[in-house]
């Protein structure tokens, strides 16, 4: 009954979401910060208007993406999470047995998507310090190209200049998937105006504190955005997520200001961590940071903080199976994990 690349799928496996009260939740990157006067406005939206379907090409919201990024709306479009624009470029540029590439370690729903379209994933490792192999990516020749920046679950920046390169070696897409750029990476939107092969990924999961409400937006040449429209889902955007969207972006300033607090909180607990523990903390750039826990064994502290209802990110994979991924939550967050780990390691 089942397609055999979907029978031998192994499924993404999202983090945990913990039933019940009393969890510090540092586990999937998302903001202690969300803006009141979107509630509010998603609050004035909830009427019998929601019989009718949402606008499916979500005219005012791009609008107001336009505004804010500089970028005419024709050249944007709206998801249903960045997931979901993640979903759609697959679909729309990568055919069954065409390769797909990218860096490794990194966001691990690229591979199943490419593995769900009956696509060929081509993973190149990261350099020793996880930086960017430019020219081995584009070496592989592939129709879809994908590089988060920051990377994640390791933080990493890269550069513009980089990633000019890239898109210029590259015959395929470039997609450049930036969840993280807020917390302190450099954009790539300047380069939409020098190659057309490049696709431009935000949400409002991570920098907008918007995770429950499920919106992503892209940036990119006409050419790629048209045929995202082709491929997309009718109404992938809810009308109750298209007013969320558009008050998030009111709310910009707001945002931005707790996001700047947030990276500054980053770089104190890194620098705690090492001091205190002697961990290995990658310099990161987003809202979480990638700490090896040696001496002892990320699984063993993984668990030991679930026992203390602290949630953080373990990943049973090659090179960070040492490693454990850590949300940057609000003060009392990261003061409940260190006393945590002071209670279990000093
Ligand atoms: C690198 C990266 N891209 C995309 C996403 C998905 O975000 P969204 O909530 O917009 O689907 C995540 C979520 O963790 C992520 O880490």
């Amino acid at each position: 009954m089942i397609r055999d690349n979907v029978a031998a799928l192994h499924a993404y496996m999202p983090g945990e979401q913990p039933q019940g009260a009393g969890w510090v939740k540092l586990n999937t990157n998302e903001n202690p910060f969300m803006a009141p006067s979107i509630a509010d406005a998603v609050a004035e939206a909830s009427t019998d208007v929601l019989r009718l379907y949402p606008d499916p090409l979500c005219l005012d919201l791009r609008r107001a993406l336009s505004e804010r990024y500089s970028i005419p709306a024709e050249q944007i479009v709206c998801g249903n999470g960045s997931d979901d624009l993640l979903t759609m470029v697959v679909r729309a540029t990568a055919g069954e047995g065409d390769r797909v590439a990218y860096p490794d370690p990194t966001y691990s729903l690229y591979e199943t998507l490419t593995q769900i379209q009956g696509a060929f994933p081509l993973p190149v490792p990261l350099g020793p310090e996880w930086e960017l192999p430019v020219e081995q990516l584009a070496a592989v020749g592939a129709k879809l190209t994908f590089v988060a920046n920051p990377n994640a679950p390791t933080g990493t920046p890269y550069s513009l200049d980089q990633l000019d390169a890239l898109a210029g070696a590259l015959a395929g897409v470039l997609v450049v998937d930036e969840a993280y750029v807020d917390f302190g990476g450099e954009t790539a939107l300047p380069l939409l105006a020098r190659h057309d092969n490049v696709l431009v990924l935000r949400t409002m999961s991570k920098a907008f504190g918007l995770a429950g409400v499920r919106l992503g937006f892209g940036f990119g040449s006409p050419a790629i955005v048209d045929a995202l429209y082709k491929v997309k889902d009718s109404y992938n955007v809810d009308r109750l997520t298209q007013v969320a969207g558009v008050a998030a972006l009111r709310a910009y300033d707001e945002a931005q200001a707790y996001n700047r607090d947030t990276a500054a909180r980053r770089d104190r607990l890194a620098a705690l961590l090492r001091e205190r523990f002697g961990w290995r903390v990658w310099p990161s750039a987003a809202n979480f940071i990638l700490a090896e826990t040696a001496p002892r064994s990320a699984r063993d502290v993984y668990e030991g903080l679930k026992q203390q209802r602290i949630l953080v990110r373990y990943f049973d994979r090659p090179r960070i199976e040492n490693a454990l991924r850590i949300t940057i939550g609000s003060d009392p967050e990261v003061a409940a994990l260190v006393q945590a780990l002071d209670r279990m390691l000093r």
